[in-house]
């Protein structure tokens, strides 16, 4: 058995700045709302005029974190691409990152696990480097939510939340135990599916003919629709159910915890995860503030910030954890 850790991490967001005060020009909302259930004082969204698309944000913390590794495309054996707002509707967007980047003819998978997307991504990769099948791995979160959000009162409990972003991990072989990712843990209960959910177009309940043939400016449901508190109490519970689950897998105590890096859902989700756990401030890395949730990317936008910045060190215990739409939700436990 193979042991496996992260080489590089890097992450890229949108210039464009969307404040809370922005989004009450156009919706009935106000950053005081926002902030006090949220935490969320602004967010990145694609200028619409620049073209981007999530693969090309994905190609650029891509880009990033294999500089960081300091591997080449020639290096990357296999491509794993989290997100839920893909350029086409198919292929999924690792085939395009994975052309952009040069990386020959590696494969490239697709994962659909919303704001889990980058914890299972990154299990999938650490299983295929644990078996010795690959060498290096490139782990991409990347979301494009804003031209998919209702950006009027309607779909204001959603569209305020969500930011655009990107992120990307290398994951690489390595000889030493106990360093790198000691293990992964993940969950879902499909029961909760259509609770957080976009339901169309989709081939089960309506595809973009039926939405044509309606012609309904009522319809809504090509836009997200989040049952937030129902999700809210689901995530507190599950968030620290997995986190449990890591510790006691590794034999360890909370009190081993260096520094959490929480999907980015909330604020006050985070906050009550770090209470749990009785984490200091310093020990909890939070950046919703600015990015708002960037679902798959999250994680690993604020891994790649919280390593710039010098908050992990070697030898450093991080605990990723991740709750979101299916139900999902899962962590990983590193190393550093
Ligand atoms: O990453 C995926 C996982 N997602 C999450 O973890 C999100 C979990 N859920 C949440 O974070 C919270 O449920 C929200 C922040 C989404 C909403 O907070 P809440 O305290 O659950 O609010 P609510 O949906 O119960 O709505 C309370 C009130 C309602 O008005 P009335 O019926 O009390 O008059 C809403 O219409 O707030 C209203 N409201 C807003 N007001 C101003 C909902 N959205 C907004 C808004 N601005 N953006």
């Amino acid at each position: 058995m193979y042991h496996s850790r992260i080489s590089g991490v890097g992450y890229y967001v949108p210039e464009r700045i969307v404040t809370n005060h922005d989004l009450a020009k156009i919706m009935d909302t106000s950053d005081e709302w926002i902030q006090e259930r949220t935490g969320i004082q602004r967010r990145r969204h694609v200028d619409p005029k620049d073209g981007e698309t999530t693969s090309g944000m994905g190609v650029k913390a891509a880009r990033m974190a294999m500089a960081d590794a300091g591997k080449s495309a020639s290096d990357i054996d296999f491509v794993v691409f989290a997100t839920l707002s893909p350029d086409y509707y198919f292929p999924g967007p690792g085939v395009t990152l994975q052309e952009a980047l040069g990386l020959e003819t590696v494969g490239a998978l697709d994962v659909r696990n919303q704001c889990s997307g980058f914890i299972y991504a990154l299990s999938v990769a650490d299983q295929f480097i644990k078996t010795g099948m690959y060498q290096n791995v490139l782990v991409v979160g990347a979301e494009l939510q804003s031209k998919g959000l209702d950006m009027t009162t309607r779909g204001r409990n959603v569209s305020v939340i969500f930011g655009d972003g990107a992120g990307a991990v290398v994951l690489s072989r390595d000889d030493r135990s106990g360093f790198g990712i000691l293990s992964t843990h993940l969950h879902a209960e499909g029961s909760w599916a259509k609770e957080l959910s976009v339901i169309a177009p989709g081939m089960g309940q309506r595809w973009v003919t039926d939405i044509l043939a309606d012609n309904n400016p009522l319809d809504e449901s090509y836009f997200p629709y989040m049952n937030g508190q129902l999700v809210f109490k689901n995530a507190v519970v599950r968030f620290e159910e997995v986190i449990r689950e890591a510790l006691a897998a590794n034999e360890l105590s909370q009190s081993a915890i260096d520094l959490l890096i929480p999907h980015q859902a909330n604020l006050r989700i985070a906050q009550f995860i770090q209470k749990k756990f009785q984490l200091s401030d310093d020990q909890v890395y939070n950046n919703i503030m600015e990015y708002g949730n960037t679902t798959a990317a999250s994680i690993p936008i604020a891994l790649a910030e919280a390593h710039q910045k010098g908050k992990i060190k070697e030898g450093d215990l991080v605990v990723l954890a991740a709750f979101g739409s299916g139900f999902t939700w899962g962590s990983a436990l590193i190393r550093w």
